[in-house]
This record gives structure tokens, C-alpha cells and sequence, in this order.
């Protein structure tokens, strides 16, 4: 590996499972020191004790006095420098239209969406301060539907549009906004939804029916997007989705 992040510092929130633990353990293997962030202690412990270049917060980021933490950390512990910030924590719930509530809008936006922007806008200073770069997890769905998913990508859609929107706006301070908008990963998030283990296999067959390359990605194809788009070789790169979904977003 090279070490193109060595002195960089960069924020993964859950970075404890899944695609945020491949990017976290990417950048920290090119040498940026990493800070993961998640509620569930055990797991991020078990990340950050693996790898020198990890440590961890615990912090529910739907919580603003968890993310003031996060930043306070930043600002007295990392030179109130945050060259990488990576939005990740999401998760993907199913319902029917017909059998949602406010309730599940009210849980669904609060993290993919809420959160994403109290972080931002919670580190921005740190990251305008390093001149860094802002990566934001979307999903294939934003653009091309899933049924009984619509809290999940409605939320993501919008994440799609602040992605775009914030690239204007920090273009001139040098900072470049991208997403990555995955299609089916082998994660965890499959099996937090609200469905029976059937009905998840079911939705899950399904949807690896629909992918051109017929089969599901890891974690480690969303890191290598990540990478490249926290590198230099993206620096044209700014207000893009990029697709990396095994053609499900072509078809
Ligand atoms: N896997 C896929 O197929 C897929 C496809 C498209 C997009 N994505 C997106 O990729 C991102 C990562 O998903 P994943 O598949 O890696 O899922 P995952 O393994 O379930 O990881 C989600 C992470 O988010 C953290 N998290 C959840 N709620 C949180 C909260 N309130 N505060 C802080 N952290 C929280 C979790 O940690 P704790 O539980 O410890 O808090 C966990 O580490 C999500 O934004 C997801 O929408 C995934």
C-alpha cells in the first residue's frame, strides 16, 4: 500500500462493521490516523485495538452532544484538522407504503439524513481547516427505486442533492464534496431491517437477480471508491455520485 493519507486525519462514522470498517482500515493502511465512530463500544474497540492508526468515540450521531464530541475531539486532540470526513452511518429500512408511519419517516431521516448534516456542519470548520475532502454514502436506489424502501431512498436521494449542493458551495475554499452510491454490499445493514429472515432473503435474491455482474460486492470495493476519491487523483472530482454497484444502476 502507499501512504498518500500519512499525516491526514479522517472522521468514519460507523466505522466499526461493514463499509465504514473497509474505509476506515483502507485509509489506515495508506497511513491516515482514523477516527471511527459508532454506539456500540465492543465493536469499534475491537476495529481500533486491531490497528495503531485507529481510535474510536462512542457516539450516536443522531445525538448532537455526541457529534459536538466527536468534534471537540477533532479540535483539541487532532489540531482542529479534519482532512477526511466520511458520512457513513446509515441504515436501510423496509416497510410497505402501506404499512408505514411518521414514526418510521421520523427514524429513517433522523440518521441517513439529520445526522449526516450535524456532522458536517459540526466539523466543517476543522475540515475547511485542513482543506479536506467530504465523502457522503448514498445508495444505487437514490436514482433507481427498490420497492418498500421508500423512507431509505428518499433520504438517500436527498443526501444525493446535498452532496451536489455543498460542492458549489466549498469549490472556491478547495474542499470537494463526493458520494458513493453502492448497490448491494455484503453488510450487516441486510439484516437490520425490519423484516422476517425470510422475507430478507427474498428481498435479497431478488435484488441479486437484478445485478448485471450477479453477485453481491464487499466492503473492500467500496473502500477502494473511497480511497480514490479522498486522493489527489480525484481532485477534478467534486459534486459526483459514483456508482460502484455491479451495473444494478445501468439496468
Ligand atoms: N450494504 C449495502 O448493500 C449498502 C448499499 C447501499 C448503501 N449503503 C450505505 O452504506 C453505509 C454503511 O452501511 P453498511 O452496509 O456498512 O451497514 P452496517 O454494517 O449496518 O453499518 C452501519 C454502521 O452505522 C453505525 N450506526 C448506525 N446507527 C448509528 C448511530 N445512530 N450513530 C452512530 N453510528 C451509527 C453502526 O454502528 P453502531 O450500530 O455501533 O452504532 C454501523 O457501524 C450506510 O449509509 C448505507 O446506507 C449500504
Amino acid at each position: 500500500m502507499t501512504q498518500q493519507f500519512a499525516g491526514k486525519v479522517a472522521l468514519v462514522t460507523g466505522g466499526g462493521s461493514g463499509i465504514g470498517r473497509a474505509i476506515s482500515e483502507r485509509y489506515a493502511s495508506e497511513g491516515a490516523h482514523v477516527i471511527i465512530a459508532g454506539r456500540r463500544e465492543a465493536v469499534l474497540k475491537e476495529v481500533a485495538d486491531a490497528n495503531d492508526n485507529i481510535s474510536y468515540i462512542v457516539a450516536d450521531v443522531t445525538n448532537s452532544d455526541d457529534v459536538a464530541k466527536i468534534a471537540d475531539t477533532i479540535k483539541n486532540e487532532f489540531d482542529g484538522k479534519l482532512d477526511i470526513l466520511v458520512n457513513n452511518a446509515g441504515w436501510a429500512p423496509v416497510t410497505p407504503l402501506k404499512q408505514l408511519t411518521l414514526a418510521d419517516y421520523d427514524k429513517a431521516f433522523a440518521l441517513d439524513v439529520r445526522a449526516l448534516i450535524d456532522v458536517t456542519i459540526q466539523t466543517l470548520p476543522y475540515i475547511l481547516n485542513a482543506k479536506g475532502t467530504i465523502i457522503n454514502l448514498s445508495t444505487v436506489g437514490a436514482q433507481h427505486r427498490g420497492p418498500n424502501m421508500s423512507m431509505y431512498l428518499g433520504a438517500k436521494a436527498a443526501v444525493e442533492n446535498f452532496t451536489r449542493v455543498w460542492a458549489f458551495e466549498l469549490a472556491d475554499d478547495g474542499i470537494r464534496v463526493n458520494a458513493i452510491a453502492p448497490g448491494a454490499i455484503a453488510t450487516n445493514i441486510w439484516n437490520l431491517s425490519d423484516l422476517s429472515p425470510e422475507e430478507a432473503k427474498k428481498h435479497m435474491d431478488g435484488i441479486v437477480n437484478t445485478i448485471p455482474l450477479k453477485f453481491v460486492g464487499e466492503g473492500e470495493d467500496i473502500a477502494n471508491a473511497a480511497a480514490y476519491l479522498a486522493s489527489d487523483q480525484a481532485r477534478y472530482m467534486t459534486g459526483a455520485i459514483m456508482a460502484v454497484d455491479g451495473g444494478l444502476g445501468a439496468s
